[in-house]
């Protein structure tokens, strides 16, 4: 079977099977041309809350299909790739963040919704990268403890000076790879260009933006923008998105090593495979079950963002 005739296989049985398709924009061209809704962490949060079918299948990674779940309950929502984790979702424990809580009982905790959900029962209010600012602005109070991002932390921290913001050592190991270094050899080949970046990369990488921006915060920016050239700063997906999206602009790569792999685990006959099991055939899926009293505790951080971001 060719890539063509998989997606209208994987069309047919979307209809068939009653199935939503869900994908993060750092997914394949292929994976986003058959979903229903593309977009960045907040906007997949929010979409996942309307959605009428009654089967998700999320391609991304665990947490995010987790978000979907507690967003709708009542639906199976399904992994696409089993293996596709987001390491800095493990980074900090829930044993971890309420020893901190006990210590500093009048700090409010801001969790980037890159978390697990245990973790998130013991957090105030969820963030992702488009909502961040935002929402930590509309607190009202200026003492927080933000995890687990210490790269958006710093970002939020340096343009709410007048908030107490703790951070803990914690990121995304995607975007920490890039260096100020390669920025500035990047930006020497293409003179004209813009940088845009996102958030979760280094103080150093960040200081050195024209825009910072949550992944369609950068899509929608190169968009409009009246510029023709830009290094992206963000997965490297972004930047093939973007040319097939702006013919007429150019986009480079600040690095080529800016792949998650965990975003690119997932494939095409992947989703096929779900549809398949979900139509009742035998193949291997990945259906996110959680008890009723964790959506219930973990879900309140994410209502939350959802209310102060919208
Ligand atoms: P956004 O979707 O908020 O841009 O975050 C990017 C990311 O790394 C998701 O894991
Ligand atoms: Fe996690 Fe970073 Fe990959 Fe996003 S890009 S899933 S934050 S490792």
């Amino acid at each position: 079977m060719n890539v063509r005739e998989l997606q209208d296989n994987i069309i047919k049985l979307k209809k068939s099977t009653n199935t939503a398709i869900l994908a993060h924009c750092y997914q394949a061209r292929e994976i986003c041309e058959i979903a229903d809704f593309v977009g960045d962490s907040y906007k997949l949060s929010v979409d996942a809350k309307s959605i009428s079918e009654e089967n998700i299948i999320f391609c991304g990674v665990h947490f995010m299909a987790e978000t979907a779940k507690m967003l709708s309950p009542q639906k199976h929502v399904y992994l696409s790739n089993k293996h596709a984790g987001c390491p800095m979702a493990e980074q900090m424990d829930k044993e971890m963040i309420s020893a901190i809580r006990a210590q500093e009982p009048d700090r409010t905790v801001v969790a980037y919704i890159n978390t697990t959900a245990a973790l998130k029962t013991v957090c105030d209010v969820c963030v992702t990268s488009s909502s961040a600012l935002k929402i930590v602005k509309a607190l009202n109070t200026d003492k927080i403890l933000f995890i687990p991002d210490c790269n958006l932390g710093n970002y939020i921290k340096k343009q709410c000076p007048d908030k107490d913001i703790k951070l803990l050592q914690g990121g995304c190991p995607t975007h920490a790879r890039i260096t100020a270094n390669e920025v500035l050899a990047a930006k020497k080949e293409h003179p004209d260009a813009l940088f845009l970046v996102h958030p979760e990369c280094t103080p150093k990488v960040v200081d050195l933006a024209d825009y910072v921006g949550s992944t369609t915060g950068i899509m929608d920016y190169a968009k409009k923008s009246e510029k023709t050239e830009f290094i992206i700063g963000t997965e490297n997906s972004i930047v093939e998105h973007l040319q097939y999206d702006c013919p007429e602009k150019r986009f480079y790569p600040v690095s080529r090593d800016l792949v998650c792999h965990n975003m690119k685990l997932t494939t095409l006959p992947d989703v096929y495979n779900t549809l398949l099991a979900i139509s009742g055939e035998n193949r291997e899926y990945c259906e996110i079950l959680m008890d009723d009293e964790l959506i219930a505790q973990a879900r309140k951080c994410i209502d939350e963002m959802i209310r102060l971001g919208g």
